[in-house]
């Protein structure tokens, strides 16, 4: 029996996390403390960096301990302790991992440095048991990304956004409607009473045979509307929230439908490969909806793990770790001499786009 400690900073959730692999293999989350800081944010409509790494520096000794307390395991039982070393907001970044090396000097265990976006392309792994090859459409409030799933450690990027992430574009359009922060849950939630064929926006990049995705027109194009028909009226509001979904689901439909047949391309034989969805705006039912048709078009299978899996959480740092670790890819001394990297791609080899993941809200 393997036992990781997971630390996660990177953005505004300050979490701890143990999670234990039996010698069959069979994964288990011993805790899984998450403290969001969104409140303390909610008033400047965003993450504000400075605040984000004041709150992890008073919160994060205490929600280690209430998760090692939770699992019922002491540090000496600990096999390991990973932490997330980016991609994220510095302040943060630096919180984590230096509370991690702490930790791990003290009790002399191995330290794990984790990709951020690598505990989100193998969460799947943790939930469902999903097997290499798989493709991950991660969405979250900084990324929008397609990554081919191949094993740990060995990802491709095929597709990411050229300018604004899609949870950002969500947060984006509320703020021009008049809604609060976090945008995506209340665009979602006001969309349900709206006319989705009253405005009609763009679908951005369609038919080009890139894979990439774009949202900043479609916020352009909401911003034009909503000033045009100001002051909204509460089914104004609806309407274009409605309106903007629609074109969301219909942009994404046919972007991930690209990736899904190149995935065909590439793998013809693997029976119901799987796309993995990830990040916060796959808690969106509609978008759900429309990624679980497109994968039976495609005869693949949409696995979205559990919400609060989904969205940032330590379990999938320390499952990372363990994934690290069984992988037989230790990192001994070079661990602990880790910087964190605000910036650090998934697939280095891809060519890094401007602006992508760095203006969003959660960037
Ligand atoms: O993964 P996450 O919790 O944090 C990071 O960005 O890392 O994702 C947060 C993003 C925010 O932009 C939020 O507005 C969006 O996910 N989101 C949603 C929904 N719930 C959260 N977007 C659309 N529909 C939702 N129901
Ligand atoms: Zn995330």
């Amino acid at each position: 029996m393997l036992r990781m400690l997971g630390i996660e900073t990177s953005c505004d959730e300050t979490a701890a996390s143990v999670v234990a692999l039996d010698d069959a293999g069979t994964p288990r989350i011993l805790s899984n403390v998450v403290l969001s800081q969104i409140e303390d944010h909610a008033a400047f409509g965003g993450v504000v960096p400075e605040i984000a790494a004041r709150a992890h520096v008073e919160a994060l000794d205490g929600i280690v301990e209430a998760a090692l307390s939770e699992a019922g395991v002491d540090l000496g039982e600990l096999d390991g302790i990973a932490a997330t070393a980016g991609p994220g907001l510095i302040g943060g970044l630096i919180v984590g991992l230096m509370t991690a090396k702490a930790i791990a000097a003290a009790s002399g265990k191995p330290l794990f440095p984790v990709n951020h976006l690598e505990g989100h392309a193998l969460t799947a792994r943790l939930t469902d048991g999903v097997e290499f090859p798989y493709l991950l459409l991660l969405v979250s409030g900084g990324h929008t990304q397609v990554i081919l799933v191949r094993g740990v450690g060995d990802y491709e990027r095929w597709a990411t956004t050229i300018d604004d992430a899609l949870g950002e574009a969500f947060d984006k359009t509320a703020k021009l409607v008049g809604l609060p922060y976090p945008g995506g849950p209340n665009v979602e939630k006001a969309a349900q009473s709206g006319d989705a064929a009253r405005f009609s926006f763009p679908r951005p990049l369609r038919g080009e045979a890139r894979l990439d995705f774009s949202f900043s027109g479609l916020k352009t194009a909401v911003r034009q509307v909503a000033t045009a028909i100001a002051p909204l009226s509460d089914q104004d509001v609806a309407d274009i929230c409605a309106s903007f979904q629609r074109a969301i689901t219909e942009t994404l439909e046919e972007r991930v439908g690209k990736s899904l047949a190149r995935f065909r391309e590439v793998y013809p034989n693997a029976a119901t490969p799987a796309l993995v969805v990830a990040g916060g705006v796959a808690a969106n039912k509609a978008i759900r909806a429309t990624l679980d048709r497109l994968c039976a078009a495609h005869d693949m299978r949409l696995v979205a793990p559990p919400i609060a899996l989904c969205t940032d959480n330590a379990a999938m740092i320390a499952w990372a770790g363990l994934e690290r670790m069984r992988a037989g890819l230790a990192s001994g001394e070079e661990g602990m001499l880790f910087a964190p990297r605000s910036r650090w791609p998934l697939d280095e080899s891809a060519s890094p786009m401007i602006g992508s993941g760095k203006r969003g809200a959660k960037a």
